[in-house]
Formats: C-alpha cells, structure tokens, sequence
C-alpha cells in the first residue's frame, strides 16, 4: 500500500498568502497543514508516500517538507508540469505507484485523526476498487457531489454540478487499487480543461467496479480559504494542543488555559487565553491573546488584544488599540500605529488582500 499527496494548485482563494508560498505549506497551529495529512498516512503503518507538486511551489514544499526523515516516511516528489487535474495526477505518478493500491490524499484536506486508519482497513477488508468518503455540505456546488440509493450505494459522481444531486460531498480523501489506472485512461478533460478524478471514479462504476462510499462522521476541512484555515486552526487547537513552555513568561503576565510557548519567546505584561500557540523567539509586551490563536515563529506583537487568528512567521503588530479577531496576518506583515502626523491611515496593501477597519 502506498500513499499519493496532491500538493500543486495555484491556491487561488487563499490569496494574498498564496502569492509567495504554497497553500499546502499555510500553518495551521504553527505546522503546515500537509504534514497533517503526511502524519496521518504515517500513522496507518504506510511510509511510501509520493508528493505531487508544481513548478510554481514545489522547490518550496520539497525543501521544506525534506526526504521523509522526521515523519518515519519515503517521500518521493512527482513534478506534474501544469494543473491537468487531479486524475491528471495519478496518471504521471504512475511510475511511483505501479500497481500498488493506494491513499489518494489532497494536499490541503485535513481530517479527524485516527479516521484514516479506520477507513484504510474497511478498503483493504472489502477488496474494493475504490472507497471514497462522503460528508454532507452546505454548499455541495463548491465540491465533487454523489447521488446514493436508500442502500448508501453510490449510483453517481458530478463534479461541482450546478443543481446537486445530494449534499454529500465527496472528502479529498480516497482509496484507490490498480484498476484506476485504466479508468483514468478511459476519461476526457472536463469543462474546466481538467482530468477530473471524480470522472475516473464514474467511470469505476459505470464499468460495476467496486465502488463503496463511507460516510465521514468526523470532521474534514478543506482548508481553501481563509475562514476554514481559520476553522482548522481552532479544531486542531481545540483538538490536540498540549500545555508546555520553553519561552519566558514574567511575573506580571496571566498564562490561562491550554497555551504552548516555544524556546526563545518573551512573554512580558500579557493575558494569554488558551488554547493558544505561540512558536520560537516570539516577542509578546502588553498584549492580550485570546483563544483559538497561532502566532508562529520570530512574531512581535506589542499593546495589542488579538484573538482567533493566525500571525505567521515574523509578522509584527505593533500598539492596534482595537482588537484584532477572525485575521490570517501573513509572514513578515507590520500592523503598526505611526507616531507621526497628520494621524492617518497609511498602507502599502499587496494584491488581493482583505482589510476590515472597524
Ligand atoms: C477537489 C475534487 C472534489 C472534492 C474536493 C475536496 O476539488 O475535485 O471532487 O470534493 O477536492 O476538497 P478542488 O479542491 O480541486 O476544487
């Protein structure tokens, strides 16, 4: 058994972030939201684990992500040259996968740990030709839709239909054995110019393949966009943090909760509300963080309230007298209060950036 992470795609909704990095490498709780699903496969007992990535961020993701080593894993990386699709894919992995059965994994889904071992056995018990999960949405237009019988067997795939047919949303998790090869080679582009692998799966069972669908009961997100990275932000908080700290928080400063300070970090005259975690050489003064906040490595945040956001890498926020809550401030951004006159408001704002003032 080996795995597939789809780790290319222009991110084209997480923008501005997505402008300098990859959306798969986007922290959530200060790791990037693909080691997630890296660990998780990892955690099923398999390590030969292929990572398809871009042009455009790959040299990003490989140099960060590394040869394996610190996940127990082999990682082979798999160069797919334009964004033909998700089937597209599996098509030139073919070399890495051979006639392996495999976990097909998109890069920037995350699912309720422990899930993927459960579902892996329920595909390798059942000798399916494919196990796909479902989870019920409230927009199923944004995702690949199933139409199922009162029996949960799956009679159709669409993707993104206009008038869904259900609103069981098909999970960027799947199980697939060999035979999605030749299913593979048996579809053409869609309307989006891409090799859909929603197709490929159709075409499994318009051939009365083994085709079985689980429901997903635990949680899935697929971390697109900003409210939903901020969402697996609060889950995963919510979820797995631990209370440790290798930083120095002063006597003046209240630490509330479940909160995790990395080495190096100063903590001075601040209230931190768990669950919070606040990476490496941080400098925190007069602040108060509230729940369900990541603020990651080299961040300086200084007389400002901020809660149930993520603060990348070296970003600084300096004296905001209003409160900053449901924000994505990205790697080296400054949110500074300018001592000079006229009293102002001055920007330098990138493409496709969000500002809010209250
Ligand atoms: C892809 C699949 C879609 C699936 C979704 C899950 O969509 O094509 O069927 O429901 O992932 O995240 P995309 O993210 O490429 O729009």
């Amino acid at each position: 058994m080996k795995a597939l992470i789809l780790s290319g795609g222009k991110g084209t909704r997480l923008r501005p972030l997505t402008y300098t990095g990859a959306k798969q490498l986007v922290p959530v709780a200060n790791k990037p939201i693909l080691w997630y699903g890296i660990e998780e496969i990892v955690a099923t007992g398999i390590t030969d684990i292929g990572i398809v990535i871009s042009p455009e961020t790959g040299r990003e993701v490989k140099n960060k992500t590394g040869t394996g080593d610190r996940f127990g894993a082999n990682i082979t990386y798999i160069l797919q040259d334009k964004p033909a699709g998700l089937a597209h894919a599996v098509q030139i992995a073919q070399s890495f996968l051979k006639d392996d059965p495999f976990i097909m994994y998109l890069g920037d889904n995350l699912i309720q740990q422990g899930d993927l071992s459960y579902f892996l056995q329920q595909f390798t018990q059942k000798q399916h030709d494919a196990l796909i999960l479902l989870r019920p949405v409230a927009n199923p237009s944004a995702f690949g839709v199933a139409k199922v019988d009162e029996y949960g067997r799956v009679l159709e795939l669409i993707e993104k239909p206009q008038v869904p047919p259900s609103n069981l949303a098909l999970v960027g998790v799947y199980f697939f054995s060999h035979t999605i090869h030749e299913a593979i080679a048996c579809i053409q582009p869609s309307a989006r110019g891409e090799l859909e692998i929603t197709d490929a799966i159709q075409c499994l069972i318009d051939q009365q393949k083994q085709v079985s669908a689980c429901q997903l009961e635990g949680w899935w997100l697929d971390t697109g966009k900003k409210d939903d990275l901020l969402e697996a932000n609060r889950l995963i908080l919510d979820t797995y943090l631990k209370t440790s700290n290798l930083g120095e928080v002063d006597a003046h400063s209240q630490v509330i909760g479940r909160v995790q300070i990395g080495s190096g970090s100063k903590v001075i005259n601040c209230t931190i509300r768990g669950p919070v975690i606040i990476g490496s050489n941080c400098y925190l003064e007069n602040c108060f963080i509230g729940p369900y906040s990541s603020i990651a490595d080299q961040a300086t945040i200084i007389e400002t309230d901020i809660e149930h956001s993520v603060v990348l890498q070296g970003a600084r926020i300096d004296r905001i007298h209003q409160r900053i809550i449901d924000s994505v401030i990205g790697q080296c951004a400054q949110l500074t209060v300018a001592a000079r006159r006229p009293k102002a408001l001055r920007f330098l704002i990138g493409d496709d950036c969000q500002i809010e003032l209250a």
